[in-house]
This record gives C-alpha cells, sequence and structure tokens, in this order.
C-alpha cells in the first residue's frame, strides 16, 4: 500500500468521504512494508524508525503543516454531534466558536515544518491520522454503549459497558467519574469524541443546557472542569464520565491497524498505544 491508500482506508472506515483538516501526508511513501504507528510522534522517533527500516511513521496526533494550522476546523465536529443530540444548531454552533477562538492563536503560532522537515530529510515517510481515527473510536464506543446498557441504565452500568472493550480494560487508566455520581441515572447520553479534542466547558455546558444528563470525553483540562463543577455541581444530576486519553485513542487506531495488517502491512505499535 502507499500512504495516499493508508488514507484512503482510513477515511472509509471512518465513513468519512473528505480529508479532515487535521489528517496530512507530510511525506508520501510508496509500497509500505513497515510501518511504525504512535500516538505522538517526535523527532527522534522519526531517526529511530529509520534506522529500524520502517518505510512510514504514522502518528495519531498533528504532527505539522495544515493538519496543525487548519486543526480548530476539526473542532466543528463538536456542533454536529450536539445538534444529533438534540442540542439547537444556534447553541452548538456557538459552543463551537468558544472553544474555536481559544485555539487559533495557538495554531497559528506552532512551529508547522519541524517534524515533517526531518522526515523529509531523512527520506522516510511521514502521516497523521487523527480525525479518522477517533470518528471510529466514537462510533465504537456509542454502538457499544447502546448493544450493551441495561434498560433504565444508571452511569455505573455504562463504566461497566465501556470496559467491555479491550482498550479499557487494558490500559493503565481507569474510566473516571469527574462530576455527577455512579448511581444516578444514564439518563440522555452523547459521546462528545472525534472532534479534535475534548469540548471542555463551552460543549459539556451546551449539552447539559439541553437536555444531554450524561456528557462522556476521553479526556478534560482541571480548569474546564472546574468550571463545570461550579455550573452544575460536583456531586449534582448532571455526569461527565472521562474515558481516558491513549486508551480511547487506541480504539480508533486499533481498528486501522487490524486492516492494515489484514493486507500484509506490517504495522508495529508504540507511543502509547493499547495494542489488544
Ligand atoms: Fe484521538
Ligand atoms: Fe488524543
Amino acid at each position: 500500500m502507499d500512504t495516499q491508500e493508508i488514507l484512503a482506508l482510513a477515511l472509509s472506515l471512518a465513513r468519512q468521504k473528505e480529508v479532515p483538516a487535521d489528517t496530512e501526508i507530510h511525506v508520501p511513501a510508496r509500497s509500505v512494508q513497515k510501518a511504525l504507528f504512535g500516538i505522538d510522534v517526535d523527532s527522534g522517533e522519526l531517526v529511530l524508525a529509520k534506522q529500524l527500516g520502517y518505510d512510514l511513521v504514522i502518528s495519531h496526533h498533528p504532527t505539522g503543516g495544515s493538519a496543525v494550522l487548519e486543526f480548530p476546523k476539526v473542532l466543528a465536529k463538536h456542533g454536529d454531534i450536539l445538534v444529533r443530540h438534540g442540542v439547537p444548531r444556534a447553541v452548538a454552533d456557538a459552543a463551537v466558536h468558544e472553544l474555536q477562538e481559544g485555539r487559533w492563536p495557538e495554531a497559528h503560532r506552532e512551529n508547522y515544518d519541524r517534524l515533517p522537515s526531518i522526515a523529509r530529510m531523512l527520506g522516510i515517510g511521514f502521516m497523521c491520522i487523527h480525525n479518522p481515527c477517533d470518528e471510529i473510536g466514537r462510533r465504537v464506543m456509542d454502538e457499544t454503549l447502546r448493544a450493551h446498557l441495561p434498560p433504565t441504565p444508571r452511569v455505573r452500568d455504562a463504566i461497566d459497558v465501556l470496559y467491555g472493550l479491550p482498550e479499557f480494560s487494558e490500559a493503565e487508566t481507569r474510566i473516571e467519574l469527574r462530576m455527577g455520581a455512579l448511581d444516578n441515572p444514564l439518563g440522555s447520553w452523547a459521546v462528545h469524541h472525534g472532534a479534535g479534542t475534548n469540548g471542555g466547558f463551552p460543549v459539556a455546558r451546551a449539552a447539559y443546557e439541553h437536555g444531554i444528563d450524561t456528557v462522556f470525553y476521553i479526556h478534560i483540562d482541571a480548569g474546564q472542569l472546574r468550571r463545570l463543577h461550579e455550573g452544575f455541581g460536583l456531586e449534582g444530576r448532571k455526569n461527565l464520565v472521562v474515558t481516558g486519553h491513549v486508551a480511547s485513542d487506541s480504539i480508533g487506531i486499533n481498528a486501522l491497524v487490524r486492516e492494515l495488517r489484514s493486507r500484509g502491512v506490517r504495522v508495529d505499535t508504540y507511543s502509547g498505544i493499547v495494542d489488544v
């Protein structure tokens, strides 16, 4: 496979027609036999991969170029998730706007060509596949919950169901309830993943104020969490389940890795991937 075919495979698994803004081929590679896949990739690891004879390094997190510069665009997917769960479009758009406002200056500041330039000098294939993997992961989490939740579930039931996914049972992190109570009714719930990064305070607030009782994030910053506690109560009726960063990222990554391996590409994983 070449890098274009690998990207096309990721998109088809994610049921996406367009390449998301946070996903990019930095250095194309033809006929990839051996690929190294990590959640985060740095310069030393590109050298290591070259020394070990890999044709291609795939990073999950954005590594440069437009994947970094245009990253805030992907946050708009939070708006689509909110709308699919009944939040009015104007409210969802306002939450996305608030998220993006905080991110554009950061994206603009980035050294977007550091890692791609190193890969070019080394002559090694290099790409990042971010949102397609996260979208696959979001769908797996969503479908797993739908398929296995008991009637009138409590929050603890949802956490138990998610532990049925091997990435969660084998990770070194646990699924944490950061707000609410295990015995609360799960109520109306939504998995807010596959949209760049977590939706922080703005997305969770939009959800809680428009009928969603339980939000699933894969990670959250302490400052954003504090604002949620202030707004909705540490042990109130609204629940925030945080599933764990690398464990959750691994779900979508593993789905792609399995498909690549079945097509004859040797894929080795490192840098946090819970390879189950
Ligand atoms: Fe991710
Ligand atoms: Fe991530």
